[in-house]
């Protein structure tokens, strides 16, 4: 735990603390019978395959059914069980994947709680166990509701505080979309509790199945196109470094993208897309000749009409993303200007896609601030009042204004400071 902010490490003590209490406050409910045992076991096994077959997300984090599990056993045999259940399947699902002590010892913490306290709402809701009955049906409402709040709260401050990030940047990037995914599980884990109820662990295994099948699927299709967006973003870095004034272009550009993306509130897969388009705005450029691009003299008009399809070749090579495919005019648009002046086809306002004028503004911010082989960097507050000069002609006024606030609060060489604290941790 040694590189955690002091903050980090008195908080995840304060959950340790906290979880030992509630774990202690629920054994003395301890009763157990021949039932129970091969209840436990059973769900401990089929919890621990589930978590250590997570799917991972494209902006990080991961989806597992395990929530189900943790459900369905809390209708069935009550916290204390259920408890120790989810801490079985943590302590084989991270003893799989080789996790840190710290990380270990937060998860099982969380899950005690999470897994504890939604328990107890159950049982204090008049929730009855091995009855899935309609009557245990607020009970039960109430239990998964209180599982996602719990979880949501500890993971939120653990994130916030490991990684220097308000509460609400994580709302942003990872709360706000595991919330349904969580809570579509609750049908999922009430019938897994009924079909156990009434055929035994048999039933539970034949339903189990098609969703293996589903999640290796799911699973193949997401590796299939990390793969495929992983290379292409390795050949844009490549394009970047074959010229030394442009290295590292498209990763700042991303940077600068996503936050304006983020000060602008877009949803988190809007986010997402932007900052993949970004960074891959000039892929286009693969189809243009190593000479032109390089070229330090001035271009003539055909020449310069070259250079001006490497939009329409990146969206053609992007297209084959079936995911941010619908995307790709992010890409076909990057250097349309706001007064319609630009280039390929001459859009103008909000004609130009939202994120394709996101992209057109971090772009041209970039390229102001470092060295070009025809002129010397601006600093970034001549930048700005260039970019607050040309607002209304290449840019879009409003972008600008919110470009321009969230600039004055962030120095240039903060930038992508959360990126790479996000992915740090995501790793
Ligand atoms: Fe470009």
């Amino acid at each position: 735990m040694k590189d955690y902010p002091f903050s980090a490490k008195v908080y995840i003590w304060i959950i340790v603390i906290v979880a030992s209490i509630l774990l202690w406050f629920l054994s003395h409910d301890i009763s157990y019978n021949w039932e129970t045992i091969t209840g436990f076991i059973f769900f401990a096994i089929l919890a621990a395959i589930t978590d250590s077959l997570p799917v991972s997300l494209p902006r990080g984090g991961r989806v597992t059914v395990t929530v189900a599990v943790a459900y369905a056993s809390i209708v069935l045999f009550g916290p204390l069980v259920s408890v120790c259940i989810m801490i079985f399947a943590n302590l084989i699902s991270e003893l799989l994947s080789k996790s840190q002590l710290y990380k270990f010892t937060f998860n099982c913490a969380q899950f005690i709680l999470a897994t504890g306290t939604a328990g107890l709402v159950y049982q204090y809701l008049g929730g009855e166990n091995y009855a899935v009955s309609f009557n245990n049906l607020i009970p039960y409402l109430g239990a998964a509701v209180c599982y996602i709040t719990v979880n949501a709260i500890a993971f939120s401050i653990a994130f916030s505080l490991v990684n220097g990030v308000s509460i609400y940047v994580v709302w942003l990037s990872h709360i706000r979309w595991a919330i349904p995914n969580m809570l579509l599980l609750a049908p999922l884990g009430l019938l897994m509790a009924k079909l156990y109820t009434y055929t035994g662990p048999m039933g539970v295994i034949l339903f189990f199945a098609p969703l293996l099948l589903a999640r290796y699927i799911f699973k193949s299709y997401m590796d299939t196109r990390e793969v495929y967006l992983n290379t292409l973003e390795a050949l844009a870095s490549a394009l970047d470094a074959k010229d030394k004034y442009t290295k590292g272009h498209s990763d700042r550009v991303a940077g600068y993208a996503v936050e304006l993306a983020r000060q602008l509130k877009l949803r988190e897969d809007q986010v997402e897309a932007v900052n993949h388009m970004a960074f891959l705005h000039d892929i286009g450029k693969i189809g243009i000749s190593d000479e032109l691009l390089t070229r330090v003299g001035r271009l003539d008009v055909s020449e310069f009409d070259k250079i001006k399809l490497h939009p329409v070749i990146g969206e053609h090579i992007l297209k084959e993303l079936n995911y941010l495919g619908s995307y790709t005019h992010f890409v076909r648009s990057h250097h349309e200007k706001y007064d319609g002046s630009g280039y390929p086809d001459g859009l103008k306002g909000r004609e130009i896609p939202l994120g394709a004028r996101i992209i057109t503004l971090a772009d041209s911010f970039d390229a102001m601030t470092t060295d070009r082989s025809y002129r010397a960097k601006m600093t970034p507050e001549e930048a700005l009042e260039e970019v607050k000069r040309c607002s209304g002609t290449h840019f879009d006024p409003e972008l600008v204004e919110a470009f321009v606030a969230l600039r004055s609060e962030k120095p240039a060489e903060q930038t992508g400071a959360f990126l790479e604290a996000a992915s740090a941790a995501e790793k």
